[in-house]
């Protein structure tokens, strides 16, 4: 099949069928689709849409571009996480370790920061000598001794995913949900996981800002997953404002180590009771637990006796990486950061917050890439420190900035302080998790 008569029939506005499909992905897989041929036919989907059934079966077949993990001598059930990422969103680096505490089996497989989006990858890289380029040998070996492993996509999962998504990430072609249900799918699918708990985010901090649409992508990566026979559920949570304390790597690896430790301060609080939440969805549907009161003792039993940090303590190990900052997490602040605080401009409750702002600021001040090859400090980042709803008085401190540079600290603080919107009547807390979608 010609990939010009493909391309022509959606840019008609046809529905593709399995072997159109599969041809299609094929041609991306072996290399015989040239980049112009796969771009022009995902601008003709995302003009024109796929329905459920393109959806699906675009999904299967970049599932099957690459290899499907198995765990044949595990007896563990298989789960994870995946959110949709968020500002100081850095919940699984609580929970991988958390939900192997609690009896799962954990292959993580996650993404770099792009834009004002944070990303495992570069959190976990900002311990010294962590490895989160593993092979899938080396995945499975992590996975069996300590229960869970971080990594990077490698070149046998999804492969297709991994070339499409670079052309749709160059070609402004992210940004429709078949194409994103189908990126985020074949990836977690080839994890072979009995259960999967999905984070979207909705809020102004995150990719998709309305709760309509954060709710469809919702409901269709669900459906998804069912249709592979993927016990999934999609929690909705509130991205209108940073979550739990730090924005910047070295910082939320910092506070997840504090959480786990039972040191954190009462600004990381929500990370923590987001990271709880999901991983007691992730003990219920892989069958550990009944329901989520007996899930809950049991998750927090993992943390109180240190079970949960000690199986990261176990896998920074075993992955690499200098565990001294599992002892001294001090150790990841940099003293020599300028440190500069953010202060109210008048007196009123904390109204609003643009956290796409505050990414955005964290980012250009180094934390973050706007291409893929960009190189980041991991150092550098935001303590955020009065949530929506809180009360202040001109003057008192909403959070501080630390950046490498005197220029960078002057630019951010201008950003940062207009971030916050002080009103004069008292505003609610949004709840953090919004919806649960079965
Ligand atoms: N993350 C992915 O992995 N794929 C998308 O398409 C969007 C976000």
């Amino acid at each position: 099949m010609r990939p010009q008569e493909i391309i022509a029939k959606k840019r008609d506005g046809g529905h593709l069928n399995e072997a159109e499909i599969d041809a299609f992905i094929e041609g991306v897989t072996d290399g015989s689709w040239a980049d112009y041929q796969i771009t022009a036919l995902i601008m003709a989907m995302f003009i024109n849409e796929l329905d459920f059934a393109e959806q699906s079966l675009i999904t299967r077949a970049m599932l099957y571009s690459g290899e499907i993990l198995e765990f044949p001598e595990s007896d563990h059930p298989i789960a994870d996480k995946h959110s949709t990422g968020g500002v100081g969103d850095k919940t699984s680096l609580i929970i991988a370790p958390l939900a192997a505490a609690c009896g799962m089996a954990v292959p993580m497989i996650s993404g770099r920061g792009l834009a004002h989006t944070g990303g495992t990858l570069d959190k976990l890289e900002s311990i010294p000598g962590y490895d989160v380029s593993l092979s899938v040998g080396k995945l499975k070996d992590t996975v069996a001794a300590c229960g869970f492993a971080m990594s990077g996509q490698t070149k046998q999962i999804a492969p297709a995913d991994k070339k499409i998504y670079a052309l749709r990430d160059a070609t402004a072609t992210v940004p429709t949900i078949p194409l994103i249900v189908a990126s985020i799918m074949s990836k977690k699918l080839a994890e072979g996981l009995d259960a999967l708990v999905l984070d979207v985010k909705t809020g102004n901090g995150a990719t998709m800002t309305e709760i309509d649409r954060s709710r469809r992508l919702a409901n269709e990566m669900v459906k998804t997953g069912k249709a592979f026979n993927v016990d999934t559920r999609a929690f909705i949570t509130d991205m209108s404002q940073p979550l739990g304390q730090y924005v910047g790597n070295a910082l939320e690896v910092y506070e997840c180590i504090k959480l786990m430790k039972g040191e954190g301060s009462d600004h990381m609080d929500r990370s923590l009771q987001l990271s709880k939440e999901l991983v007691s969805q992730m003990i219920v549907l892989a069958g550990i637990a009944p329901d989520h009161e007996s899930a809950f003792l049991k998750l927090e039993e993992a943390l109180s006796s240190g079970r949960a940090f000690e199986k990261f303590v176990m896998n920074v190990e075993l992955q690499g990486g200098d565990t001294s900052v599992c002892d001294d997490p001090e150790a990841l602040i940099d003293g020599s950061l300028e440190r500069r605080d953010i202060v109210a401009s008048r007196a009123g409750f904390v109204s609003e917050i643009d956290t796409l702002g505050i990414g955005n600021t964290v980012s250009e001040i180094g934390g973050g890439r706007t291409r893929t090859k960009d190189k980041i400090d991991p150092k550098v980042g935001y303590s955020h420190e009065a949530g929506i709803g809180t009360r202040v008085k001109a003057g008192d401190k909403l959070g501080s900035v630390f950046c490498r540079k005197p220029s960078d600290a002057e630019f951010a603080v201008e950003k940062l302080t207009a971030a916050y919107t002080i009103g004069e009547n008292f505003v609610e807390r949004p709840d953090l998790v919004l919806e649960i979608i079965k």
